[in-house]
């Protein structure tokens, strides 16, 4: 039998920035009870044009201090890029369950009509041998175009401030897989970066009507929920937005972080 998980325990969730807030987004609505930690190495920031030795480093290491200092019952890795690089060796060393984001390539083959998909993501998501798994295994007789698009994890970090973005940074997304060879059939975009459906309005409105846009939000919250069954929680205060760097612009991200149940910020010391 399963140990009983103290029901103040939290579950972890982990990005670079706010991208996994766009995750935490979906899990509050299947979990709505369950207390949170939320970090955000805003220190490393962006991962997405770091070595994968960087990312690793940076991972494993986050993650090994704060499983011991906050014992969550379950750590998300709410970001593709960390979790394409790193995932097995941060399972390797924890003793504690731990789910990742996963490029939504498999649904996004399911649902195009046209067998051309398209897939953004960060630099260092779109070259790992992952993807080209997931590819090989999902996207059979179909077409998948990848685009890095790095002002995309900018633009999010400026939107959730309440910052002014240059629509450029869209149109510029756009372009990128619609001028590849077969772009103009694209009919489905997987964001394989979590950064990505923050800003999911305003790139639909740069690819124009017929395009669909999948991400692994909905499956993740699923899994993290099916793998918490039974257990209890207890959320006893605002729950925690944690950032690995003191900045000035972290005042500006109150609201967005309020409106998903953090309310209490701090940086790790
Ligand atoms: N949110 C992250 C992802 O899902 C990466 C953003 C970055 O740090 O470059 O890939």
């Amino acid at each position: 039998m399963e140990p009983s998980v103290d029901p103040a325990a939290p579950i972890l969730l982990f990005d670079s920035g706010v991208g996994g807030l766009s995750v935490l987004a979906e899990l509050r609505t299947l979990l709505p009870d369950a207390p949170i930690i939320y970090t955000a190495d805003n220190g490393g920031l962006p991962y997405g044009t770091k070595t994968e030795a960087q990312v690793a480093a940076r991972v494993c290491g986050l993650l090994g201090r704060m499983s011991e200092r906050f014992a969550p019952r379950l750590i998300c890795i709410a970001c593709n890029t960390a979790s394409t690089i790193a995932l097995g060796m941060v399972r390797d060393v924890l003793h504690v369950p731990v789910v990742g984001t996963v490029p939504a390539i498999k649904p996004a083959a399911a649902l195009t009509k046209t067998r051309v998909i398209g897939l953004l993501g960060t630099d260092a998501t779109i070259r790992q041998a992952y993807v080209d798994q997931l590819e090989a295994e999902f996207a059979q007789g179909k077409r998948l175009l990848r685009f890095g698009a790095p002002d995309l994890v900018a633009a999010a970090e400026a939107k959730l401030r309440g910052q002014k973005v240059d629509p450029e940074v869209f149109q510029r997304a756009a372009q990128g897989l619609r001028s590849q060879p077969g772009g103009e059939e694209i009919d489905t975009v997987v964001l394989a970066c979590t950064h990505f459906p923050l800003v999911e309005t305003e790139l639909a409105e740069a690819f124009g009507p017929g395009v669909h846009f999948i991400d692994g939000a909905t499956g993740i919250a699923r899994r993290i929920a099916f793998l918490t069954q039974g257990q209890q929680f207890a959320r006893r205060e605002g729950d925690l937005a944690l950032f690995t760097r003191d900045e000035e612009s972290l005042a500006a991200l109150r609201p967005a972080l309020a409106a998903l149940g953090l309310e209490r910020i701090a940086v790790l010391d």
